[in-house]
Formats: structure tokens, C-alpha cells, sequence
């Protein structure tokens, strides 16, 4: 039974039946893992989750970023029921299948640019970045990474080093992998210069600390999000991706774009590259991948791919069937209902809502983002970082039903990821209830 696309509220939010579970979290699961609304769920779909209490909320965050063909949508949901049916693991390591072969195939349709490009598929984001890394290092023989400041590529030792943000992602979890070095990213809103100048003085600030402490011809990889996610969905004015890809190329360097969060039709675009016409030697993506199954990918160019040893990439479960079968129904699904189409609508209305908030409400410093991955960044006092002001606007959209997400280095962005399966009339629901928490966080 479809849910019904509408907020209702039965009980305050988390109710009693989901407080209920949230004690029994704290005796059985480990305090490190921490839930950003602990409202539990039972039922979702198109914009809509369903808790234990019966509450439905709205759903401004994809289980970050990844339900983005919408909840159990039913390509998904048909072409799960019928691999599961049919046999759930091989590893197909051991023995193969053809669903991971036709995953590869519309990966390299997909992705950017028109070359030879194979791919290997994995199960989480941080994995497929660690891959990566992996097989730059191979195929050039070198081993220093570059990274940018903001960045978030993972949560395991090689791609927490990558990660720039301390707490909670890295704190006393050191000592970190070496041979990462990191350069200050290409930020309009914090970025201390000529506004109009960003991406040329970003990018003469990367090269020159890459000439001088690392060595053009030490770099196996520059890896970058597009669009920076859990940094606070930083833009990089035009022109600083194309700059970093062509230094790649006059260097011998391997360009990683790490899709994870951007990819798949997210920012209008199959992925966030495609903006500015930037063809990445090596992608890395994840989350909307496979409406909501474990699945994650590098994709790129074929003599890359194929300089590591047979044996050298691969895993248990990755590729699982069950998850290229959910792939295949993701993209069925995205190609079908034009969602990268979708996703420009939604940027639309949403950054006229959030422009009119930041009239009316001081604390509102920057509105960013592309697509469906849109973002303020609350700041007092000129444009220090308001991350309490953050949060409270967060609970009280959560108070009033809308799951949204805080990111940024400072804690003092808010961030929304709607599905972009979700309806106008919801959207607009969602907005007010932001409009509503900032009333309430102002007048608090
Ligand atoms: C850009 C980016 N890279 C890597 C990751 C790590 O992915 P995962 O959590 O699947 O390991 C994320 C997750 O948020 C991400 O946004």
C-alpha cells in the first residue's frame, strides 16, 4: 500500500513507542553510533516515513543522500523480489553473474566523457574510494594523494586521512594513512579574496603547495568532491574542477571525482561533472546508486582500471546480486521519470523558498547548492558560524516532522536532500516547516 504523501503528526516527535526503542538502543548498541532524529521507522515512500508511532514525517534527507528514486520505489522493489528469489550470493569473485556486468555497462554509459572505461563494484562509499586510491597508485607508480580541505571521503583509516573534518569522523582514531596531502578548497562564501577571483586563486594556491611540498611528479591521484557534501555542499565557482583536471593531465596525475553524494542525478545532472563538461579519469559512487541497497563503484578509464594484478580488487560482497538488481531498477527508475529533470524542478523551488527566508531572517549567510542537494549556512555577527543557532532550527523542523541534516566543518549548515521522487505539495510543506523553525529559533 503506497503511504499516504502527506505530514501527519499523532504523537510528539520522537513518540513513546520510538522512545521506547531508543532505551533499549542505549543498552545494546554501541554509543558511537548516534541517530540524528531517533524517530524509528516502519514504512516510507516518494517523500514520506512512516514511525512506530504512526507519525509521518518528511523526508528532507534520502537516509543521507541515498534514497533518491524515493523509498522501496517499485522498479526497485520488482527487480529485488525477483533476484532474491532467485539466489542471493555467489561472490562473484567465485562464481559470476550477469547482473554486475550490466551495472558496469551503465556505468560507463553514464558517467562522463565518451572513452573505454571498465568498473569494479564494492559496498560502501569509503571502499570505493580506498579502490581508487589503490589503483592510481598502480597505474602510475606513485603514492601521494591530494585532498582538499572540507572533504569527506569515508570513515576507514585510509579515507578518514582524506577526510578533513576532526570531530566526530577522525577524533582519537589517528595514526592515519600517510602520503595524503591537503590544500584549501575552492570556498566562495569563506573565501578570504576578490569574490570574482575564487577559482583562479584557489586553484594558484593548490598548485603552488603541491610544487612545493609534495612534487608535481609524486602524485598518483587528486581526488575531489564536485560539489562537497558533508563539508556543507561547498560550490566551486566554475573554472576550478577543468583547472584541477588539466593539471592532472599536464602532470600525469590521476583526476578522482569522488560522486558519491553528488552522482546519480542528485544536482540535475547524471553527475556533478557533467556541469561543467569535466571528465574525471576515475569516479567513485555510491549511495543513490541502488535505491537504498549496499553498492558502490569506481568507474574509469579502461588502462587505469586494468593496470592492477587479477585478484588485486574485489571483495565478499561486492557487486552483491541483490544490489546490481536494485541498480538496474534505480536507474530504470531515474531514466524513466527524467529525474535529473526532476531534481532542476526541485532546485527551483527551493532556492526561491530559501532566498525569501534569507530576507527575512539575518542569520541565513549563504544559499547554496544544485539540484536536490541544496543548503544554508547560518552565521552571527558578520559570518561567524552559528552552529547552536544550527541546531536548534534542526530540531525544531524535526519537532515538527521534517528530517533534515546539519553538515559543514563547522557544524552551522543546514542541509536538504530531498527524494526526488518527493511532490511539489510536500516540498512546499517541508519549506514551511523550516520557515516555521526559524520563526521559533528567532523568537527563542
Ligand atoms: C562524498 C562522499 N564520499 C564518501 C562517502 C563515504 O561513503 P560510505 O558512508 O558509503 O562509506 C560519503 C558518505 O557520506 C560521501 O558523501
Amino acid at each position: 500500500m503506497p503511504v499516504e504523501q502527506r505530514l501527519r503528526l499523532v504523537t510528539a516527535v520522537p513518540g513513546p513507542r520510538s522512545c521506547e526503542l531508543a532505551a533499549r538502543k542505549a543498552g545494546t548498541v554501541a554509543n558511537g553510533v548516534g541517530n540524528v532524529l531517533p524517530a524509528y521507522i516502519v514504512e516510507a515512500s516518494g517523500g514520506i516515513l512512516v514511525d512506530v508511532d504512526g507519525n509521518q514525517l518528511i523526508d528532507f534527507g534520502s537516509g543521507i543522500a541515498v534514497t533518491t528514486v524515493g523509498n522501496s520505489a517499485p522498479a526497485v522493489v520488482a527487480r529485488v523480489r525477483d533476484a532474491v528469489e532467485r539466489f542471493t550470493h555467489t561472490c562473484f569473485m567465485v562464481t559470476p553473474y550477469e547482473g554486475y556486468l550490466e551495472v558496469a555497462e551503465h556505468l560507463a554509459a553514464l558517467t562522463p566523457g565518451d572513452h573505454s572505461k571498465k568498473s569494479a563494484l564494492f559496498n560502501s562509499g569509503a571502499e570505493a574510494v580506498e579502490n581508487a586510491v589503490k589503483i592510481a597508485r598502480v597505474a602510475t607508480g606513485r603514492s601521494a594523494v591530494v585532498c582538499f580541505d572540507h572533504a569527506y571521503h569515508g570513515r576507514t583509516n585510509l579515507t578518514m586521512a582524506l577526510t578533513a573534518k576532526d570531530m566526530p569522523y577522525k577524533h582519537g582514531f589517528g595514526p592515519f594513512a600517510s602520503e595524503i596531502h591537503r590544500v584549501p578548497m575552492a570556498y566562495p562564501y569563506r573565501w578570504p579574496g576578490d569574490p570574482a577571483r575564487v577559482a583562479e586563486e584557489a586553484f594558484a594556491q593548490f598548485e603552488s603547495q603541491v610544487h612545493v611540498q609534495v612534487g608535481e611528479n609524486q602524485v598518483a591521484a587528486v581526488i575531489i568532491e564536485p560539489i562537497q557534501g558533508e563539508g556543507g555542499f561547498i560550490v566551486p565557482p566554475d573554472g576550478f574542477l577543468p583547472r584541477l583536471a588539466q593539471w592532472c593531465r599536464d602532470h600525469g596525475a590521476v583526476f578522482i571525482a569522488d560522486e558519491i553524494q553528488t552522482g546519480f542525478c542528485r544536482t540535475g545532472d547524471w553527475f556533478a561533472c557533467d556541469h561543467e563538461n569535466v571528465v574525471p579519469d576515475l569516479i567513485t559512487t555510491a549511495k543513490g546508486i541502488a535505491g537504498g541497497l549496499p553498492l558502490a563503484a569506481v568507474t574509469g578509464r579502461a588502462e587505469l582500471m586494468d593496470a592492477v594484478h587479477i585478484g588485486g580488487l574485489g571483495g565478499t560482497y561486492g557487486g552483491n546480486p541483490i544490489a546490481c538488481a536494485a541498480a538496474l531498477g534505480a536507474i530504470e527508475e531515474m531514466r524513466s521519470h527524467d529525474l535529473c529533470g526532476r531534481a532542476r524542478e526541485i532546485e527551483a523551488v527551493v532556492r526561491d523558498r530559501l532566498q525569501e527566508m534569507a530576507g527575512e531572517y539575518a542569520a541565513i549567510g549563504d544559499v547554496r547548492g544544485r539540484g536536490a542537494m541544496m543548503a544554508v549556512e547560518l552565521v552571527a555577527g558578520g559570518r561567524q558560524p552559528a552552529a547552536a543557532l544550527t541546531g536548534a532550527v534542526a530540531r525544531a523542523c524535526h519537532a515538527r516532522g521534517l528530517v533534515v541534516l546539519t553538515a559543514g566543518s563547522y557544524g552551522n549548515v543546514l542541509r536538504f536532500l530531498p527524494p526526488l521522487s518527493i511532490s511539489d505539495e510536500l516540498l512546499h510543506a517541508g519549506l514551511d516547516v523550516i520557515g516555521d523553525a526559524f520563526a521559533e529559533a528567532r523568537g527563542s
